[in-house]
């Protein structure tokens, strides 16, 4: 399918700039929170095909958008592997203990059936979806890892070398973690998403020499195997600041997700042409309609004679008034 986004990425001009939110489909929305209260095992709503589709649409039945990003969760794959794995209520993902060798020797195609309901959903809303585009996404391997070991979000007082202690151990988990990953975006692919978005949110946590190996390196290897298959990957290495530039060299993703923290400015100068997605910070979404035009025009201008996607610099807060994304959408609706 060659719409507006798909030539953004892989064309790099467009007639318009394309729009799509990370999480769109969330909390922000009262139809979402509906859902959701009648689901209270978040894990088991990610694995029920027809919810999957509904809730992958709503954002799309408010707003023009240009894209659906399926709802899911990067923890899936930990889930799928055999870990525990829960959200609790205002704590976020709370994870059990890890058992290395269960999961190093997990089969391919138990994890295939028990994240089947996953693939099912996206063949739903592929049917439905008919000339949009459909982003299938995964967690990157360091932030993978990162869940898996740490069992919960890191805090401020996150030690990596706590975690790196076993390189052994490590070693085995993470090459295990990359040859799921390939599975689970190769079975997404087959399922009707035509673009692959990898987080990496937690990779801003990485001293920089420790960038290569965690960081650069295991995304490279899922990006080629997208690449292979014939499907732009879009990379959002949150958080790393200059180091943007570092990872765009090694990895050459088809799109680069910038964070807020990423001077749009300074990153269309150093990037040779690679499209850019993204960067507004998403807490600009929460003040009033005056900073929120002059942000994204901000934003427009920058990148008015560069390929661009636009989105945030990170998700959709769930303090987000639905309003507030109608607006933002007709600001660079009619700018053109
Ligand atoms: O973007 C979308 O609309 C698609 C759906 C999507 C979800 N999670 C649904 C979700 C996507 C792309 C994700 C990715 C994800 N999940 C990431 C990477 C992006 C990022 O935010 O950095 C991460 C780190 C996770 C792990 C995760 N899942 C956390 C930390 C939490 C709790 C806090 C939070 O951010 O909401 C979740 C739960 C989750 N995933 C919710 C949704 C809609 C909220 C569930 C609820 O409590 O109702």
């Amino acid at each position: 399918m060659k719409d507006t986004l798909w030539q953004c990425i892989k064309e790099k001009k467009t007639s318009y700039t394309p729009i799509w939110f990370m999480r769109q489909a969330g909390r922000y929305l009262p139809e979402f929170r509906d859902i959701r209260k009648q689901n209270s095992d978040f894990i088991k709503l990610c694995l029920n095909p027809e919810l999957v589709a509904n809730i992958t649409l709503q954002p799309l039945k408010r707003f023009n958008l240009d894209a659906a990003i399926i709802f899911s969760d990067i923890l899936m794959i930990p889930y799928g592997l055999g870990q525990k794995v829960e959200f609790k209520k205002g704590l976020g993902p709370d994870l059990g203990d890890i058992n290395l060798e269960n999961i190093i020797n997990a089969d391919p195609i138990d994890f295939i059936q028990k994240l089947k309901p996953i693939y099912k959903g996206i063949e739903k809303v592929k049917n439905n979806l008919k000339e949009k585009n459909l982003i299938g996404f995964v967690g990157a391997p360091w932030t993978l890892l990162l869940y898996m070991l740490n069992k919960k979000p890191p805090k401020n007082n996150f030690d990596f070398n706590k975690i790196n202690k076993d390189k052994n151990l490590i070693n085995r988990l993470l090459k295990k973690v990359e040859e799921t990953i390939c599975l689970h975006v190769d079975k997404q692919i087959e399922a009707g998403a035509n673009i692959i978005q990898i987080f990496d949110s937690w990779a801003g946590l990485l001293p920089k020499k420790d960038l290569p190996n965690f960081c650069y390196i295991p995304i490279l290897k899922i990006v080629e195997h997208i690449k292979s298959k014939k499907i732009p990957a879009i990379c959002f290495p949150k958080g790393i600041g200059e180091n943007y530039v570092d990872f765009c060299s090694t990895v050459k993703p088809d799109c680069i997700s910038i964070d807020y923290e990423v001077d749009p400015k300074w990153i269309k100068k150093k990037l040779n042409g690679i499209p850019i997605q993204g960067g507004l910070d998403p807490k600009i979404l929460l003040t009033d309609k005056e900073k929120i035009k002059k942000t994204t025009e901000n934003y427009l201008n920058i990148f008015s004679d560069y390929p661009y996607i636009f989105n945030l610099g990170h998700g959709v807060l769930p303090e987000t008034k639905p309003e507030t994304i109608e607006y933002i959408i007709q600001i660079i609706r009619d700018k053109k």
